[in-house]
């Protein structure tokens, strides 16, 4: 077992994942760059590694459980720890509010929004247990929080996107729960905002660059008593 800090990013071909995952390479983490797509995984692991960067490409598809449990052997036999789990890939399939929106779509978001990272998440966990770093962070958006959306002066507060919102609602609920359940082994776990950023998710309406937003996911690194908590670039979020 190698005792090189090592990181998981879900998602990490493109966009905000693959700004984390390079991130943390720079910082001195052997990289696994999840992505669905081999070829596309591949890719983007082989523009940073012409870069000098450790970041090996692992196909994971966080709404497949035989992909996942494939990965996490892969790590397993490649490093036998991980240090941080960046749970980072997710959807934004439709605009539609509540009255609105269609099932199949709010099933097909939860599908990798929630469900997608508690199956990564409950499959990474051995591996995190035998890690030093022991950190989960929860990609999630300030558009989840139900506090935010109350305040009439809240920025995105016309943003009605249910299956969107809601699924990043649940994931907190999952931060905050699995954050609880996970002191005692010593593992934290946050969920993080990483801002309006420009990535094909938006269809690049973001205002932020993709390494802006990796610093703000990156935040819960920063202080090691943070555990259970809602962060985003300037400070605190309501859940
Ligand atoms: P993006 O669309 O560029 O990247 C999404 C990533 O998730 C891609 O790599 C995609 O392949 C991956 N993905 C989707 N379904 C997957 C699956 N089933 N298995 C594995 N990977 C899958 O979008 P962006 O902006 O980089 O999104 C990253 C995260 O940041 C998402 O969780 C998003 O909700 C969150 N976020 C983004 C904001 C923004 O303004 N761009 C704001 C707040 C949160």
């Amino acid at each position: 077992m190698t005792t090189q800090k090592t990181a998981l990013v879900t998602g990490a071909n493109k966009g905000i994942g693959r700004a984390t995952a390079e991130l943390l390479a720079r910082e001195g983490y052997m990289v696994f760059a999840g992505a669905r797509n081999a070829e596309l995984g591949r890719a983007a692991a082989d523009e940073m590694r012409a870069n000098g960067l450790e970041v090996e490409p692992l196909i994971l598809d966080v709404t497949d459980p035989g992909s996942i449990a494939e990965a996490a052997g892969r790590i397993q036999k490649a490093v036998g720890h991980l240090d941080l789990l960046v749970n980072n890939a997710g959807v934004a399939l439709e605009m539609a509010g509540p009255a609105e929106a269609s099932l199949a779509v709010i099933r097909q978001t939860y599908e990798t929004n929630v469900l997608g990272v508690v199956a990564v998440t409950q499959q990474m966990l051995p591996l995190l247990r035998d890690g030093q770093g022991k950190s989960i962070i929860n990609v999630s958006s300030e558009t989840g929080s139900l506090t935010l959306h109350s305040d009439p002066g809240f920025a995105f507060g016309g943003l009605l996107a249910f299956a969107y919102n809601s699924s990043k609602t649940a994931l907190n609920a999952f931060t905050v729960l699995l954050a609880k359940e996970l002191a005692a082994d010593g593992i934290r776990v946050n969920a993080v905002n990483p801002g309006f950023s420009d990535t094909d998710i938006n269809g690049h309406m973001g205002t932020q660059s993709v390494d802006d937003a990796a610093t703000s996911v990156l935040t819960p690194l920063r202080d090691s008593s943070l555990t259970g908590q809602f962060l985003g670039e300037s400070g605190f979020l309501p859940w």
